[in-house]
Protein backbone atom coordinates (compact mmCIF):
# COMPACT_ATOMS: atom_id res chain seq x y z
CA UNK A 1 0.00 0.00 0.00
CA UNK A 2 1.46 3.33 -0.79
CA UNK A 3 0.11 6.82 0.00
CA UNK A 4 0.80 9.57 -2.06
CA UNK A 5 3.84 12.15 -0.98
CA UNK A 6 5.46 15.58 -2.30
CA UNK A 7 3.33 18.05 -3.89
CA UNK A 8 0.52 16.15 -5.87
CA UNK A 9 0.55 13.95 -2.93
CA UNK A 10 0.77 16.52 0.44
CA UNK A 11 4.36 15.91 1.33
CA UNK A 12 6.80 18.49 1.36
CA UNK A 13 3.84 20.55 -1.37
CA UNK A 14 2.06 22.95 -1.04
CA UNK A 15 -1.12 23.04 1.33
CA UNK A 16 -3.44 25.68 -0.29
CA UNK A 17 -6.70 24.28 0.17
CA UNK A 18 -8.66 23.63 -2.86
CA UNK A 19 -11.67 25.80 -4.50
CA UNK A 20 -15.04 24.86 -3.13
CA UNK A 21 -16.57 22.33 -5.33
CA UNK A 22 -20.10 24.24 -5.33
CA UNK A 23 -17.85 27.51 -6.07
CA UNK A 24 -16.37 25.48 -9.24
CA UNK A 25 -20.07 24.51 -10.83
CA UNK A 26 -21.70 27.84 -9.74
CA UNK A 27 -18.98 29.18 -12.12
CA UNK A 28 -19.57 26.57 -14.64
CA UNK A 29 -23.28 27.41 -14.32
CA UNK A 30 -25.90 24.94 -15.85
CA UNK A 31 -23.25 23.80 -18.54
CA UNK A 32 -23.42 20.71 -19.16
CA UNK A 33 -21.08 17.72 -20.74
CA UNK A 34 -23.73 16.16 -22.70
CA UNK A 35 -26.08 17.78 -25.71
CA UNK A 36 -29.01 15.87 -24.60
CA UNK A 37 -29.89 16.31 -20.77
CA UNK A 38 -27.34 17.67 -18.59
CA UNK A 39 -24.72 15.27 -17.45
CA UNK A 40 -21.84 16.09 -15.81
CA UNK A 41 -19.62 12.88 -16.65
CA UNK A 42 -16.41 12.18 -18.51
CA UNK A 43 -18.39 9.37 -19.87
CA UNK A 44 -17.58 5.76 -20.74
CA UNK A 45 -16.41 5.37 -23.94
CA UNK A 46 -16.67 1.53 -24.72
CA UNK A 47 -18.17 1.79 -28.25
CA UNK A 48 -19.50 5.19 -27.11
CA UNK A 49 -19.38 7.48 -30.32
CA UNK A 50 -20.51 10.69 -28.96
CA UNK A 51 -20.14 12.51 -25.26
CA UNK A 52 -24.00 11.71 -24.88
CA UNK A 53 -24.03 8.36 -25.84
CA UNK A 54 -20.68 7.79 -23.04
CA UNK A 55 -22.24 9.80 -20.67
CA UNK A 56 -25.78 7.45 -20.60
CA UNK A 57 -23.21 4.65 -20.84
CA UNK A 58 -21.46 5.38 -17.82
CA UNK A 59 -24.90 6.32 -15.69
CA UNK A 60 -26.03 2.76 -17.14
CA UNK A 61 -22.35 0.96 -15.97
CA UNK A 62 -23.38 2.68 -12.41
CA UNK A 63 -26.63 1.24 -12.36
CA UNK A 64 -25.74 -2.29 -13.66
CA UNK A 65 -23.06 -2.43 -11.08
CA UNK A 66 -25.37 -1.35 -8.34
CA UNK A 67 -27.43 -3.90 -9.51
CA UNK A 68 -30.47 -1.80 -8.93
CA UNK A 69 -34.26 -3.23 -8.56
CA UNK A 70 -37.43 -2.04 -7.50
CA UNK A 71 -37.23 -2.89 -4.55
CA UNK A 72 -34.35 -0.44 -3.56
CA UNK A 73 -33.95 2.82 -1.61
CA UNK A 74 -31.26 4.87 -2.94
CA UNK A 75 -29.28 8.03 -1.67
CA UNK A 76 -27.17 9.30 -4.71
CA UNK A 77 -24.58 12.02 -3.87
CA UNK A 78 -23.48 14.78 -6.39
CA UNK A 79 -26.05 13.97 -8.72
CA UNK A 80 -25.20 17.11 -10.73
CA UNK A 81 -28.77 17.84 -12.44
CA UNK A 82 -29.79 14.90 -11.39
CA UNK A 83 -29.81 13.23 -15.11
CA UNK A 84 -28.88 10.29 -14.05
CA UNK A 85 -31.75 9.39 -11.43
CA UNK A 86 -34.46 10.62 -14.16
CA UNK A 87 -32.15 7.87 -15.69
CA UNK A 88 -32.24 5.33 -13.19
CA UNK A 89 -35.80 5.73 -12.26
CA UNK A 90 -37.12 5.50 -16.23
CA UNK A 91 -34.41 2.36 -16.41
CA UNK A 92 -34.71 0.32 -13.60
CA UNK A 93 -37.58 1.88 -11.67
CA UNK A 94 -36.05 1.98 -7.73
CA UNK A 95 -38.28 2.59 -5.11
CA UNK A 96 -37.14 5.90 -3.95
CA UNK A 97 -33.82 7.78 -5.00
CA UNK A 98 -32.72 10.60 -2.56
CA UNK A 99 -30.34 13.26 -4.05
CA UNK A 100 -27.65 15.24 -1.88
CA UNK A 101 -26.03 17.88 -3.91
CA UNK A 102 -23.69 20.56 -2.45
CA UNK A 103 -24.50 23.24 -5.25
CA UNK A 104 -27.92 25.11 -5.09
CA UNK A 105 -28.30 26.17 -8.44
CA UNK A 106 -27.97 22.71 -9.54
CA UNK A 107 -30.03 21.21 -6.81
CA UNK A 108 -32.59 24.12 -8.31
CA UNK A 109 -32.70 23.15 -11.94
CA UNK A 110 -33.06 19.07 -10.99
CA UNK A 111 -35.90 19.50 -8.73
CA UNK A 112 -37.49 21.65 -11.99
CA UNK A 113 -36.64 18.87 -14.08
CA UNK A 114 -38.07 16.12 -12.06
CA UNK A 115 -41.30 17.79 -11.14
CA UNK A 116 -41.98 18.81 -15.04
CA UNK A 117 -41.48 14.58 -15.54
CA UNK A 118 -44.03 14.15 -12.82
CA UNK A 119 -41.37 12.37 -10.95
CA UNK A 120 -41.16 14.54 -7.91
CA UNK A 121 -42.66 11.30 -5.10
CA UNK A 122 -39.54 9.08 -6.72
CA UNK A 123 -36.63 11.40 -6.71
CA UNK A 124 -36.59 13.67 -3.06
CA UNK A 125 -33.34 16.52 -4.31
CA UNK A 126 -31.89 17.99 -1.40
CA UNK A 127 -28.98 20.57 -0.78
CA UNK A 128 -26.47 19.26 1.31
CA UNK A 129 -22.45 17.53 1.40
CA UNK A 130 -22.12 14.13 1.29
CA UNK A 131 -20.16 13.66 4.14
CA UNK A 132 -22.53 15.00 6.17
CA UNK A 133 -26.08 14.20 4.70
CA UNK A 134 -28.73 14.06 8.15
CA UNK A 135 -30.57 11.38 6.85
CA UNK A 136 -31.18 8.72 9.65
CA UNK A 137 -29.11 5.45 9.83
CA UNK A 138 -29.60 2.82 7.96
CA UNK A 139 -32.06 4.29 5.67
CA UNK A 140 -31.36 3.05 2.15
CA UNK A 141 -30.24 0.21 0.72
CA UNK A 142 -27.92 1.83 -1.80
CA UNK A 143 -25.74 4.85 -1.79
CA UNK A 144 -23.96 6.00 -5.48
CA UNK A 145 -21.58 8.63 -5.78
CA UNK A 146 -20.94 9.44 -9.85
CA UNK A 147 -17.47 11.17 -9.99
CA UNK A 148 -17.68 13.57 -7.55
CA UNK A 149 -16.10 11.58 -4.85
CA UNK A 150 -12.73 13.39 -5.11
CA UNK A 151 -14.23 16.42 -4.09
CA UNK A 152 -15.31 15.56 -0.57
CA UNK A 153 -13.52 16.85 2.27
CA UNK A 154 -13.06 14.04 3.14
CA UNK A 155 -13.61 10.95 0.67
CA UNK A 156 -13.07 8.93 3.57
CA UNK A 157 -15.51 10.61 5.63
CA UNK A 158 -17.65 9.84 2.98
CA UNK A 159 -16.93 6.16 3.20
CA UNK A 160 -18.09 6.10 6.90
CA UNK A 161 -21.51 8.29 6.30
CA UNK A 162 -22.41 5.97 3.27
CA UNK A 163 -21.80 2.86 5.98
CA UNK A 164 -23.82 4.75 8.54
CA UNK A 165 -26.78 5.32 5.90
CA UNK A 166 -26.62 1.61 4.07
CA UNK A 167 -28.78 -1.39 5.88
CA UNK A 168 -26.45 -4.29 6.59
CA UNK A 169 -25.55 -6.04 2.92
CA UNK A 170 -26.63 -3.01 1.39
CA UNK A 171 -24.02 -1.80 -1.37
CA UNK A 172 -21.94 1.43 -2.44
CA UNK A 173 -20.98 1.73 -5.71
CA UNK A 174 -18.81 5.32 -7.41
CA UNK A 175 -17.65 5.86 -10.60
CA UNK A 176 -13.93 8.20 -9.33
CA UNK A 177 -11.05 10.12 -10.41
CA UNK A 178 -8.41 9.99 -8.30
CA UNK A 179 -5.38 11.61 -8.98
CA UNK A 180 -2.33 9.47 -8.10
CA UNK A 181 0.71 11.06 -9.45
CA UNK A 182 2.95 11.84 -10.69
CA UNK A 183 4.60 12.82 -8.00
CA UNK A 184 7.09 15.98 -8.12
CA UNK A 185 9.39 16.97 -5.61
CA UNK A 186 8.87 20.71 -5.30
CA UNK A 187 12.56 21.41 -4.58
CA UNK A 188 13.68 19.35 -7.99
CA UNK A 189 10.80 19.92 -10.22
CA UNK A 190 9.24 23.51 -8.54
CA UNK A 191 7.16 24.03 -12.24
CA UNK A 192 5.65 20.44 -12.31
CA UNK A 193 4.89 20.97 -8.36
CA UNK A 194 3.11 24.03 -9.04
CA UNK A 195 1.03 23.27 -11.84
CA UNK A 196 0.00 19.73 -9.81
CA UNK A 197 -0.76 22.22 -7.13
CA UNK A 198 -2.95 24.67 -9.35
CA UNK A 199 -4.76 21.53 -10.71
CA UNK A 200 -5.89 20.22 -7.58
CA UNK A 201 -6.93 23.46 -6.35
CA UNK A 202 -9.05 24.31 -9.47
CA UNK A 203 -10.24 20.99 -9.74
CA UNK A 204 -11.62 21.35 -5.69
CA UNK A 205 -10.01 17.99 -4.84
CA UNK A 206 -8.62 18.46 -0.97
CA UNK A 207 -5.09 16.44 -1.28
CA UNK A 208 -6.50 14.25 1.31
CA UNK A 209 -7.94 12.83 -1.25
CA UNK A 210 -4.96 11.71 -3.44
CA UNK A 211 -3.84 8.37 -3.50
CA UNK A 212 -3.85 5.68 -6.08
CA UNK A 213 -6.44 2.46 -6.09
CA UNK A 214 -4.94 0.47 -3.63
CA UNK A 215 -4.87 2.78 -0.65
CA UNK A 216 -8.77 3.14 -1.91
CA UNK A 217 -9.73 0.12 -1.48
CA UNK A 218 -7.98 -0.06 2.49
CA UNK A 219 -10.07 2.74 3.20
CA UNK A 220 -12.92 1.23 1.92
CA UNK A 221 -12.27 -1.63 4.25
CA UNK A 222 -11.10 0.42 6.98
CA UNK A 223 -14.94 1.78 7.17
CA UNK A 224 -16.54 -1.62 7.99
CA UNK A 225 -17.29 -2.56 4.01
CA UNK A 226 -16.84 -6.02 2.58
CA UNK A 227 -16.56 -7.50 -0.98
CA UNK A 228 -14.45 -4.54 -2.00
CA UNK A 229 -13.64 -3.90 -5.67
CA UNK A 230 -11.55 -1.04 -7.13
CA UNK A 231 -11.33 -1.83 -10.77
CA UNK A 232 -9.34 0.83 -13.20
CA UNK A 233 -11.45 1.69 -15.90
CA UNK A 234 -9.36 4.36 -16.73
CA UNK A 235 -8.52 3.26 -20.71
CA UNK A 236 -12.22 3.32 -21.18
CA UNK A 237 -12.71 6.84 -19.77
CA UNK A 238 -10.36 9.37 -20.50
CA UNK A 239 -8.80 8.82 -24.09
CA UNK A 240 -12.45 8.94 -25.25
CA UNK A 241 -12.97 12.17 -22.96
CA UNK A 242 -9.61 13.74 -24.45
CA UNK A 243 -10.70 12.58 -27.77
CA UNK A 244 -14.21 14.55 -27.72
CA UNK A 245 -12.82 17.34 -25.96
CA UNK A 246 -10.27 17.76 -29.33
CA UNK A 247 -13.06 16.98 -32.24
CA UNK A 248 -16.68 18.16 -30.66
CA UNK A 249 -16.53 21.95 -30.87
CA UNK A 250 -20.44 21.21 -28.97
CA UNK A 251 -18.59 20.16 -26.21
CA UNK A 252 -16.13 22.82 -25.27
CA UNK A 253 -18.77 25.53 -26.49
CA UNK A 254 -20.93 24.10 -24.20
CA UNK A 255 -17.93 23.73 -21.13
CA UNK A 256 -17.57 27.53 -21.86
CA UNK A 257 -14.37 29.05 -19.71
CA UNK A 258 -13.88 25.39 -18.39
CA UNK A 259 -13.66 23.90 -21.94
CA UNK A 260 -11.19 26.52 -23.26
CA UNK A 261 -8.98 25.38 -19.83
CA UNK A 262 -9.53 21.57 -20.12
CA UNK A 263 -8.72 22.01 -24.12
CA UNK A 264 -5.06 22.70 -23.05
CA UNK A 265 -4.45 20.01 -20.51
CA UNK A 266 -2.28 17.56 -22.71
CA UNK A 267 -3.31 13.89 -23.10
CA UNK A 268 -0.22 13.12 -21.12
CA UNK A 269 -1.45 15.18 -17.79
CA UNK A 270 -4.29 11.89 -17.64
CA UNK A 271 -1.34 9.91 -16.79
CA UNK A 272 -1.55 11.70 -13.23
CA UNK A 273 -5.19 10.41 -12.95
CA UNK A 274 -7.22 7.05 -12.77
CA UNK A 275 -10.77 6.35 -12.87
CA UNK A 276 -11.88 3.79 -10.71
CA UNK A 277 -15.10 1.95 -10.75
CA UNK A 278 -15.65 0.95 -6.67
CA UNK A 279 -17.73 -1.47 -5.18
CA UNK A 280 -18.53 -2.74 -1.67
CA UNK A 281 -20.96 -3.83 0.36
CA UNK A 282 -22.26 -3.57 4.34
CA UNK A 283 -21.79 -6.67 6.41
CA UNK A 284 -25.25 -8.45 6.75
CA UNK A 285 -24.30 -8.72 10.63
CA UNK A 286 -21.80 -6.46 12.44
CA UNK A 287 -19.04 -8.03 14.42
CA UNK A 288 -18.66 -7.04 17.53
CA UNK A 289 -15.21 -6.86 19.07
C1 LIG B 1 -18.53 16.16 -11.93
S1 LIG B 1 -20.07 16.54 -11.21
C2 LIG B 1 -20.93 15.00 -11.47
C3 LIG B 1 -22.43 15.19 -11.48
C4 LIG B 1 -23.23 13.95 -11.80
N1 LIG B 1 -22.94 12.87 -10.89
C5 LIG B 1 -23.02 13.51 -13.22
O1 LIG B 1 -22.25 12.55 -13.42
O2 LIG B 1 -23.61 14.10 -14.14
C6 LIG B 1 -19.74 16.54 -9.44
C7 LIG B 1 -20.96 16.81 -8.58
O3 LIG B 1 -20.61 16.64 -7.20
C8 LIG B 1 -21.27 17.62 -6.44
N2 LIG B 1 -20.55 17.75 -5.17
C9 LIG B 1 -19.28 18.18 -4.97
N3 LIG B 1 -18.95 18.14 -3.66
C10 LIG B 1 -20.04 17.64 -3.00
C11 LIG B 1 -20.33 17.33 -1.64
N4 LIG B 1 -19.43 17.53 -0.67
N5 LIG B 1 -21.54 16.84 -1.33
C12 LIG B 1 -22.48 16.63 -2.32
N6 LIG B 1 -22.26 16.90 -3.61
C13 LIG B 1 -21.06 17.40 -3.97
C14 LIG B 1 -21.23 18.85 -7.33
O4 LIG B 1 -22.18 19.82 -6.94
C15 LIG B 1 -21.55 18.20 -8.67
O5 LIG B 1 -22.94 18.08 -8.82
Amino acid sequence: MSESKGAFGGGAGMTIPPLPARWLYRIASTHAFSERGLYLNLGYWDGARTIDEACEAMVELVGQTAGLTSADEVVDVGFGFAEQDIFWTQRFAPRRIIGVNVTPEQVRVARARVQKLGLEGRIDLREGSATATGLPDACCDVVIALECAFHFDTRERFFAEAARLLRPGGRLVLADSIPTGPDPDPWRQPLLALLSGIALFALAVPRANVYPRDVYAAKLAAAGFEGVRVESIRDRVFPGWFRALAEDPGLRRRLGPVGWLLRRIPEAQYEAFDYVLAVAHRPMTETVD
